[in-house]
């Protein structure tokens, strides 16, 4: 399903196989920071090949802010991500516009365009990265709207449809590329639990028809339950990462009481608090928004 062309492909190759093949996403001691405010410190950690990875952590833990660094929108204080074994920061225009293009990104909000259809907003990015004609564009467009349930959609505006539809449509833009890898910011906020649940449900559809690989930012443990391979904690007292690894392990053997009682509201999930979820973060960027 990727769309990357065979030469990129083979020149990863003889770089590093190995490195290529199973981290697609390596950080380094990364230091994040806002000016003087330190958000987090050397953090360690790498995404696997077709895995389903979340970074989770407390309301102004990091997260939004990790996330804005694995996709290149914010450069580290320190340390360094590499993509495919290739340091965004070093690498020149063309060479990121190439990282760019194999990522998909949901942000927090959407972040449809309001005033163009599904349609439109789902063909944005095809015209911008690809020399595909207007019908074969179409054609990709209706498939992807298709694949997340919006098939009949397309000529819709967003203010026309649910907030669950707009994520999947937003989804069908994030996957019109056919990223290799896919980042999404608290899928589940502003949505049911069970408009969430269905959300979910594709999340792991995409990653076992495509075996594309996903980070997902979130602090909702019902969805951290369902879908993550792995999950990273950010601390925001020790202002850095202090677990790493199944949710069921870092629930039954936490590291850490801040793990514990993080972990532990999953039983609180069921009961009515337990559907709240705290206020969001601050805004997120909003580049592809008007
Ligand atoms: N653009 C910004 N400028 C300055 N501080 C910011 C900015 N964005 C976030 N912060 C601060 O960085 C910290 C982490 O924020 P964020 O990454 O949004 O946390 P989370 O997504 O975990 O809720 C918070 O203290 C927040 O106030
Ligand atoms: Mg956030």
């Amino acid at each position: 399903m990727h769309t990357i062309d065979a030469g990129a492909r083979e020149a990863r190759k003889e770089g590093d196989p190995v490195e290529a093949a199973s981290h697609p996403i390596a950080v380094r001691g990364l230091t994040m920071r806002y000016g003087p405010l330190v958000v987090m410190e050397d953090l360690n950690f790498e995404v696997h090949t077709g895995e389903i990875f979340v970074i989770m952590g407390g309301s102004g833990s990091g997260k939004s802010t990790l996330l804005k660094h694995l996709i290149g929108l914010k450069a580290p204080a320190e340390g360094s991500i590499l993509f495919d074994g290739e340091d965004f920061l070093e690498a020149d225009a063309e060479a990121r516009k190439g990282i760019l293009r194999r990522m998909g990104v949901l942000y927090q909000n959407g972040a449809l365009w309001s005033g163009l259809t599904l349609a439109e907003n789902v063909a944005l990015p095809l015209e911008e990265y690809t020399e595909l004609d207007a019908r074969s564009i179409a054609e990709v467009v209706s498939l992807k709207l298709a694949l997340v349930g919006l098939k009949g959609f397309e000529a819709f505006y967003p203010s026309e449809i649910s907030g669950g539809m707009r994520k999947r449509a937003a989804l069908a833009r994030a996957t019109a590329l056919d990223p290799e890898v896919l980042f999404f910011d608290e899928p589940s906020s502003g949505l049911d639990p069970i408009t969430a649940s269905r959300l979910d449900d594709l999340i792991l559809q995409i990653r076992d028809s495509f075996g594309t690989t996903i980070v997902i930012v979130s602090h909702d443990l019902a969805s951290i339950f369902k879908v993550a391979d792995r999950a990273l904690f950010l601390d925001i007292k020790e202002k850095t990462m202090t677990a790493m690894g199944t949710p069921q392990s870092l629930r039954d053997d936490p590291p850490s009481d801040e793990v514990r009682q993080f972990m532990t509201r999953s039983s609180a999930v069921q009961s009515p608090e337990g559907l709240q979820r705290p206020p969001d973060a601050p805004a997120q960027p909003r580049r592809d928004e008007p």
